[in-house]
């Protein structure tokens, strides 16, 4: 009987084995029936084979239910190895990723984001930024011009002379957007994207300029020391005008931003009387620093919006 029980495999057998044992005409009913004309020892040895053959029911019972769970997981398999059809993760644009963290960087020095819009008037682009009619300085610059008079402009420094008409002095800002020139190589672009930093206050000197951009470039370049090179130059709205050069990794001087102190006539073009107030200014094309730090060197990969590129360029 034992070895019976052992070699059942399924319940509907089992269950029938078990019937035919302890239901109502069961083997052990019977016997157990028996057992008031037994001796003890009997009676006793009953007693144990009664339990023992209970036992080996349930026991048995447990495997072979576990042996159809286990059969029947079997066969719902999951394979977590199959290929998938692919998905593709979207990332931020590499420009846009160095734009949130530039913006981050200038937050935390304390000066407030600002727009404009991209068609500016002679009066923001020019005018009010010391740059005169007959100025050669507009000619430094290949303008797009529109038939009204109106310019896609050209600088952010446009963005400085409205916030500054607005709000006045003092003044922590930097505008942010795009900028446009008839230009087209492999480190220029016609549309490209510029930052520019404003600071006007009371005994604002050089060395808070230098600081400052000392300090921006060091947080973004991700660099222990940043060594600097500032040599003189012209803007018609900074006097004293500064071009910065930054030394690379491997050495050489790049050319990173314009800068300088504000000219007198820029802060009395918004209002503001230069007598009390002084102030600098800096703006560099933020493409320009994206793609130095992912050392990439053709700008147009960037703004060509393909994917293939952005992946094999490794973002
Ligand atoms: N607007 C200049 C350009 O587009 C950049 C620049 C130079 C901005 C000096 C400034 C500055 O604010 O002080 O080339």
């Amino acid at each position: 009987m034992h070895e019976q029980i052992k070699n059942i495999n399924t319940l509907d057998e089992l269950s029938a084995l078990y019937t035919a044992t302890f239901g109502k005409n069961g083997t052990m009913t019977a016997r157990l029936k028996e057992m008031k004309n037994m001796d003890n020892n009997a009676r006793a040895a009953l007693n144990l084979e009664n339990q023992t053959l209970r036992e080996l029911f349930k026991t048995r019972q447990a495997e072979i239910e576990n042996a159809v769970l286990m059969a029947g997981l079997k066969k719902q398999k999951l394979d977590v190895s199959l290929n998938t059809s692919p998905e593709n993760r979207g990332t931020l644009h590499p420009m846009t990723q160095s734009l949130i963290e530039i913006s981050e960087i200038l937050q935390s020095f304390g000066y407030t984001p600002h727009t404009g819009p991209e068609i500016e008037d002679d009066w923001h682009n020019f005018t009010a930024l010391n740059t005169p009619d007959y100025h050669p300085a507009r000619d430094m610059q290949d303008s797009f011009f529109l038939e009204n008079g109106n310019v896609m402009r050209t600088q952010t420094s446009a963005i400085q002379i409205r916030t500054m008409e607005k709000t006045g002095a003092p003044i922590k800002m930097f505008g942010i957007g795009a900028t446009y020139r008839k230009e087209m190589d492999a480190t220029h672009a016609p549309m490209f994207g510029q930052i520019e930093g404003l600071y006007v206050n009371k005994n604002i000197t050089m060395s808070d300029l230098i600081g400052d951009i000392r300090a921006f470039l060091k947080r973004f370049f991700e660099m222990d020391a940043v060594e600097l090179r500032i040599r003189p130059s012209y803007f018609p709205f900074t006097d004293p005008s500064i071009e910065v050069d930054l030394k690379w990794k491997n050495g050489r001087w790049l050319e990173i931003m314009g800068a300088g102190m504000v000219h007198p006539n820029v802060l009395r073009n918004c209002g503001i009387n230069p007598d009390q107030y002084q102030g600098f200014a800096f703006g560099f094309g933020w493409d320009r620093l994206a793609m130095l730090k992912y050392g990439l060197p053709d700008l147009r990969d960037f703004r060509g919006n393909d994917v293939r590129w952005l992946k094999s360029a490794g973002f």
